[in-house]
């Protein structure tokens, strides 16, 4: 098992751990089953388990700005000033004590078993940290945040229980039942009324909770608002543009036609990449990371086009970093025949018709893997063709200052380039004398 996995492993079970004492210990305390002996064993485990933690954290090495800090002085000095006493709180024995040692003078020790729960502080954390890479942030949030208000909604009802007694002499799980829908009532602001305090304590506790509830309920329903909004927020952000767009093609009387093919175009990007610009997000990092994101990104259009196949990959990498994404629809015209470019296209998804000048002949039709555009670029000439969008096509663009170096630096990747722009110059020729 690797550290990491370990480590996770370990979180695991102290989440757990925590989970289960939030619904053991209350109820603990409510119901006589203190003295059992696996009341008294699950005592042990926790504080047993929690020690481990403390020793554990004491050598867990951490990161600081981008550096492993594995230095056992700087870790515990770390741990002392974040965490440990919660975590020394949590570990200490009380509940176990009062499970062993019954102080029936005093009905309010046993309270001191709640200490345990503070150890949840981390638990919360510890579950955001196991999900956060399998869920998305704004669900995880969303379910932990149901998760502890059902937490809080047993932790109030096991109170409930203690501060208004069994004045029906209801079996415990009845009575259990009945506290958890005052409590849902309650913290919901529905309030019934037709569970009622009687007495200064229990007065005094329905007013805690009420302004517990109240709170809480402010809290969720915001907090709801604005996780749903941010479920998915590239799909939030991607409605709002089509919104905005529609609005102002609307405003402008842009024909229905064109707004057709600007819609089908935005669903395309949709479709195919989210409607993330991967030119924008790849601006915002530095250089290092912004090549091996790139070299990630651009990995399918490497596997596609055979003239990278056995290339150096120096040469792929120096290539795949410089390309730019570019999507055209069906009947864009991506050059035309006799202007001067200073771009070649390599084709990941469509394909396009390589036309001459008058669009009479169709020379070929190219699709994923395919590039096009080289000849010019070789022969700094213009155009030999015009090529046109036969479907949405995904293309990525290669700039004539980055391809000059390349053929300058890359001998063999030349020969190959120059040998199909010989090909199809010979074709075009050959086309021309019918
Ligand atoms: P370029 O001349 O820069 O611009 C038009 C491009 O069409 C050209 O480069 C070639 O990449 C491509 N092309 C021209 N003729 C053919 C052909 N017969 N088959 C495939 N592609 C071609």
């Amino acid at each position: 098992m690797s550290f990491n996995q370990a480590r996770k492993t370990w979180h695991g079970i102290i989440s757990f751990t925590s989970i289960a004492s939030v619904l053991v210990i209350p109820l603990s305390l409510i119901y006589p089953i203190l003295s059992r002996p696996q009341a008294i064993l699950f005592g042990v485990l926790i504080s047993v388990f929690y020690g481990c933690d403390i020793v554990i954290e004491f050598r867990t090495p951490f990161l600081l700005t981008g550096e492993l800090v594995v230095d056992r002085k700087r870790i515990a000095s770390r741990y002392i000033r974040h965490g440990f006493l919660v975590d020394v709180l949590a570990a200490l024995p009380f509940f176990l004590l009062v499970s062993v040692v019954r102080f029936p003078e005093s009905p309010y020790l046993p309270l001191l078993g709640l200490l345990h729960l503070v150890k949840l502080i981390k638990a919360n954390k510890l579950l955001k940290v196991m999900a956060e890479d399998k869920i998305n942030p704004a669900i995880l949030r969303l379910a932990l945040l149901i998760f502890w208000i059902f937490m809080a909604a047993h932790l109030i009802s096991c109170a409930w229980i203690m501060v208004s007694g069994n004045p029906d002499a209801l079996a415990p799980s009845d009575r259990y039942i009945l506290a958890l829908y005052w409590t849902v009532t309650t913290i919901t602001t529905i309030g019934y009324g037709d569970i009622t305090p009687r007495g200064t304590d229990q007065i005094l506790f329905v007013i805690m909770v009420q302004i517990f509830g109240a709170a809480m309920y402010g809290l969720v329903i915001g907090n709801i608002a604005g996780l749903l909004a941010n479920i998915d927020v590239a799909k939030t952000q991607y409605k709002e543009k089509l919104e905005k767009l529609n609005a102002f093609f609307k405003y402008r009387n842009i024909p229905a036609d064109l707004k057709h093919k600007i819609d089908s175009y935005y669903m395309y990007l949709w479709e195919t990449r989210r409607g993330y610009n991967e030119i924008s997000i790849l601006e915002d990092l530095p250089g290092a990371l912004k090549e091996q994101v790139a070299l990630n990104l651009n990995r399918e259009i490497i596997e596609k086009v055979p003239l990278f196949e056995k290339a150096d990959p120096h040469l792929v990498r120096d290539i795949v970093i410089n390309l730019k994404p570019a999507v055209f629809t069906p009947g864009d015209y991506i050059m035309r025949a006799g202007e001067y470019g200073d771009e070649m296209y390599f084709i990941s998804r469509g394909s396009v018709d390589i036309l001459s000048a008058d669009e009479k002949t169709k020379y070929a039709t190219l699709g994923a893997g395919s590039f096009f555009g080289e000849m010019a670029l070789l022969l700094s000439s213009a155009r030999t063709a015009t090529v046109v969008a036969a479907t949405y096509c995904d293309l990525y663009v290669l700039d004539k200052i980055t391809f000059d170096r390349i053929i300058g630096r890359y001998e063999q990747f030349q020969k190959s380039i120059r040998q199909m722009a010989e090909k199809r110059r010979l074709e075009i020729e050959a086309s021309q004398k019918k």
